[in-house]
């Protein structure tokens, strides 16, 4: 049964590999047979970068026109900002009513980014209330589904907390929303660890081709192979990772091989996968630029996006208001 799903994602910076894998692909097959919502989260990229906004309109920008490039459809999703759609800071207003501050100071991603994010004070009423922000975002459109990473299911799991304690309290309006897991397993960076920004180790689908050579070309292969002759182990090479989501078998065969043999090299190796990601990327590199080149479109997408989204929303609110009798 089709049902509504909604995501978001922040705008903050530039979109890799291991968001394509781990998000958009996931996205692009809801899109198939459901009701989908996507948005990019303006507002609560502000609560961690309040300080310098020069750069948000930029990946706002950026962001759809990766969503696009991937084969996020306007014609099957209605994508929109959150920002152009103020009844998501209405019902965050009216849900921050009801929500217990300890339900938030316990939140275990409220204490961790406090820790490890440093040189910033993140000690704001903004940064507390962010899952609140995050539960409307979600409740605003009674979403049946929520397709998150595993790093996002306390927020979810604090919405659904909201949503039984707003319900149980005025009038039973909204819907509880269960979570999508994103099956992919961890994308790899070039570093070996965890693809991630923050630690400068990706592959981003803005990269031109040069870059993405370059990037494979530096990337860590099995410590163990230090000389071309010393034979290495795919099963724990970064490249070999990335060979599994863009070899073929045939080359993957191959390089399962003759990497236990040394018969290839680690720069043969790279080449090869460097071939298959770039064949991959190329229609979305196409497809970025063919946007780059056409701001209208990208203008139209977002403006019958909000206008679709404020359509639901006010509905929602409508009937929110009503439960609290205001
Ligand atoms: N917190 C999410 C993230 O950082 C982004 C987000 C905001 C979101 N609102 C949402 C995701 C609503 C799903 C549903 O990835
Ligand atoms: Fe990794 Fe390929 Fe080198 Fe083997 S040949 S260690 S799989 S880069």
């Amino acid at each position: 049964m089709p049902q509504r799903v909604l995501s978001g994602m922040q705008p903050s910076g530039r979109l890799h590999l291991g968001n394509l894998l781990g998000a958009l692909d996931n996205w692009r097959l809801l899109q198939e047979d459901n009701e989908c919502f996507f948005f990019v989260a303006d507002w609560h990229a502000l609560s961690t970068n309040y300080e310098d906004t020069s750069q948000l309109q930029t990946f706002i920008h950026e962001l759809l026109i990766d969503w696009l490039a991937v084969g996020i459809d306007p014609e099957r999703a209605t994508v929109f900002i959150q920002s152009h759609v103020p009844e998501h800071a209405i019902l965050n207003l009216l849900l921050s009513m009801i929500t217990p501050v300890p339900w938030l100071e316990r939140n275990p991603t409220y204490k961790e980014k406090q820790e490890h994010i440093e040189g910033r004070d993140l000690s704001t009423h903004g940064f507390l209330g962010y899952p609140v922000l995050q539960a409307a975002d979600i409740l605003l459109y009674k979403a049946d589904a929520v397709p998150i990473g595993k790093d996002q299911l306390p927020h979810l799991e604090l919405t659904r907390e909201i949503a039984r304690r707003f319900n149980s309290l005025y009038t039973p309006v909204l819907v509880e929303p269960k979570e999508l897991l994103t099956k992919f397993p961890k994308v790899i960076g070039t570093d070996g660890r965890k693809m991630s920004k923050s630690y400068g180790n990706t592959i981003n689908l803005s990269d031109s081709e040069p870059e993405v050579r370059q990037k494979l070309k530096t990337m860590v292969t099995d410590p163990a192979r230090v000389r071309r002759k010393d034979p290495g182990n795919p099963e724990i090479c970064p490249v070999y990772d990335f060979h599994k989501i863009y070899s073929t078998t045939a080359i993957l065969d191959q390089v399962n091989k003759e990497c236990r043999t040394a018969e290839i090299g680690c720069i043969d190796c790279k080449t090869f996968v460097a071939d298959s990601m770039v064949e991959r990327l190329a229609p979305i590199w196409e497809s970025r630029k063919t946007l780059e080149a056409n701001p209208k479109r990208l203008e139209d997408v977002v403006q019958s996006g909000c206008h679709r989204a404020t359509e639901v929303s006010r509905q929602t609110l409508a009937e929110v208001k009503d439960a609290m009798k205001i």
